[in-house]
């Protein structure tokens, strides 16, 4: 459901982030994108999102060839998908349900499925509690739970999560990511940018591995670092 052929994205700067890369990430999978700061993660998972455009080659998303997209298919593309970053990105004027309810307002739900929808993924985060709350109101972990309801509102097939527990302490960030295992188990892709030794190491998922650009492993069931 998620290919990369022949992949380069070079920056405006000349910087090569990301070299002739080949990938094959199939539904359902929970993938881990480990790699040192640098290495191209964050560029790979903008390059599904369709946030940049690659120098070289063809990406498919969902059958579709990402860089054939028109601008106005953008926002529909998009809903395919729900984007989970290391600064939650909440908006700071609403509260807990309108930050999740924004995702759903913007394609014109039903009020009513919207109020189901929001409550349900804020059950699915355990935060049906905070509807009223800030986003300043609430902690880091409970900011990054609101974020991860939000990504699933829209019943997304891929959730791409850039460093979900970058800011998080060890205890809150096992917690977000079983939750994420609790999304993938219920058939949605999760693909996880992290530094996150311990929890790569815990669950044992498949491991990509990004050095200057280039996949240097994949690994079924892996760790953070490469046993001989
Ligand atoms: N907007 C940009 N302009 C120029 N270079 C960039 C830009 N974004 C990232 N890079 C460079 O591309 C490489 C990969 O960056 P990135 O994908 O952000 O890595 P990671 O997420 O693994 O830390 C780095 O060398 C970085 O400096
Ligand atoms: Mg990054």
């Amino acid at each position: 459901m998620i290919e990369f052929i022949s992949v380069t994205k070079r920056y405006p700067n000349g910087a090569e982030a990301l070299k002739n890369t080949n990938l094959c990430i199939e539904k359902g999978e929970f993938v881990f994108l480990v790699g040192s700061s640098g290495a191209g993660k964050t560029t790979i998972l903008k390059l599904l999102y369709r946030e940049l455009l690659p120098t070289r080659g063809t990406i498919k998303v969902l059958g579709r060839d990402v860089v054939k997209l028109k601008k106005r298919e953008i926002p529909f593309f998009r809903r395919n998908m729900g984007l989970v970053f290391q600064d939650f990105r909440l908006l700071a004027d609403r509260n807990v349900y309108e930050n999740v309810a924004f995702a759903l307002r913007v394609i014109e739900t039903p009020t009513r499925e919207i109020e189901k929808r929001v409550m349900e993924s804020l059950e699915l985060v355990g935060l049906k509690g905070k509807v009223k709350s800030k986003p300043s109101e609430l902690s880091g972990g409970e900011q990054q739970r609101i974020s991860l309801a939000r990504a699933i509102v829209n019943q997304p097939a891929i959730i791409l999560a850039d460093e979900p527990t970058g800011n998080l302490d060890p205890d809150t960030s096992i917690d977000i990511v079983n939750l994420l295992r609790v999304v993938n188990l219920r058939g949605t892709t999760v693909i996880m940018a992290t530094h996150d030794q311990e929890i790569v190491d815990r669950l044992r998922k498949r491991v990509i591995e990004v050095e200057d650009g280039e996949i240097v492993r994949d690994q079924l069931k892996g760790g953070y670092r490469h046993e001989a």
